[in-house]
């Protein structure tokens, strides 16, 4: 079960205290409405400061959480990245940094680029209160995206929920300028069928660039996922602090993130054998995998007792990990 790090779960109370509750449940609905129906790109997300709260309190733990899951995945496939520069763009209250930070303290460096200004003082303020001196210090600009990003050379560019929010016609050329003088690229979307199709989409795009997908995929190849029937995405479950159970009615203690995303390197690493695609079937005896494989598209194994110590890598493994786990020594291809 995933939760924030203490400094940014303190740093969302603190902030957060001085809201009434009762307007951040009213801003959530809203926010949960626009994100149902979709969006406008004309309109105005994130505009006033308490539909800002509203989305830190309620979106930013889960935000928080798939990011991070998918930078641990990205991490463990290029065992050597040391990143010390970042960009983060459409970074909202600044989920991503807090995120990558977490997975690399060698973050030294770190810039948010963001349209929305009121977004951009509450990031501020939570940043303060940051451990890591890199998101303390981080520098936060405020730049509409349009049909390219300017942005500084950098080791590690972010775009996290965002591509959602940008006209069709121009992510293409958006994720193409994140390539741009980038050694990794990761780029995160809800993980609903529209989600996966804007990543894949962007997948292509990496590669076209020139970058290798260091994770999920085990593979450069088309992804064999047939796009009528499955999407390719992962959960992480997260617990729901007491500030979101109040500006959220809901009886559970947790819920669970859905997500889909594409890290790709400038520089080939050593790549997964294999990803898991679902929960992992548990039974006595046995474990049953469906897996995305380097050069057979996606297939199903099964582990049995008789394995032996496959078993027991088996018992451990979670819905998003490579399979079987590498020892990750550090190499690039
Ligand atoms: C759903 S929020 C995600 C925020 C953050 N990346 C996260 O993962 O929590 C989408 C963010 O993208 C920003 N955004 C949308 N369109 C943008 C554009 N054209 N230029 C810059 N930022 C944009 C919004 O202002 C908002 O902060």
């Amino acid at each position: 079960m995933a939760s924030l790090p203490k400094d940014l779960s303190d740093a969302l109370d603190s902030v957060l205290g001085r809201f009434a509750p009762a307007d951040m449940t009213r801003s959530v609905q809203n926010l949960i409405q626009q994100y149902r129906e979709g969006f406008d790109p004309a309109d105005t997300v994130l505009g006033s400061e308490i539909d800002v709260a509203a989305y830190a309190g309620y979106r930013m733990p889960a935000t928080f959480a798939a990011i991070s899951t998918a930078l641990r995945h990205t991490a463990e496939m290029a065992p050597g990245f040391a990143p010390r520069t970042h960009v983060d763009v459409g970074g909202g209250t600044g989920t991503a940094i807090w995120a990558a930070t977490g997975i690399w303290p060698s973050l030294e460096s770190v810039a948010v680029l963001e349209q929305a200004p009121k977004a951009i003082a509450l990031g501020k303020r939570l940043a303060k209160r940051a451990e890591s001196p890199a998101v303390r210090d981080a520098r936060w600009e405020q730049a509409v995206i349009r049909g390219t990003v300017t942005k500084p050379p950098a080791d590690l560019v972010t775009m996290s929920y965002v591509l959602n929010e940008l006209p069709p016609d121009t992510q293409e050329g958006v994720v193409r300028s994140l390539a741009a003088q980038a050694r990794m690229v990761v780029l995160v979307e809800p993980g609903t069928p529209a989600g996966y199709a804007r990543i894949s989409a962007a997948r292509d795009v990496l590669i076209d660039q020139g970058l290798s997908v260091v994770a999920p995929c085990p593979h450069d190849h088309v992804c064999p996922i047939p796009r009528d029937r499955d999407w390719c995405h992962f959960s992480v479950r997260l617990n729901r602090s007491a500030l979101h159970r109040q500006i959220k009615v809901g009886t559970l203690g947790f819920e669970d993130e859905k997500f889909s995303y594409v890290a790709a390197s400038a520089q080939p690493w050593a790549r997964a054998a294999n990803r898991v695609l679902r929960h992992p079937l548990k039974r006595k005896g046995l474990v049953s995998m469906r897996l995305c494989t380097g050069g057979e598209g996606v297939t199903d194994e099964i582990v049995s007792k008789r394995h032996g110590d496959a078993y027991r890598m088996a018992r451990d493994v979670s819905w998003g990990d490579e399979w079987p786990p590498s020892t990750g020594d550090g190499s690039e291809e």
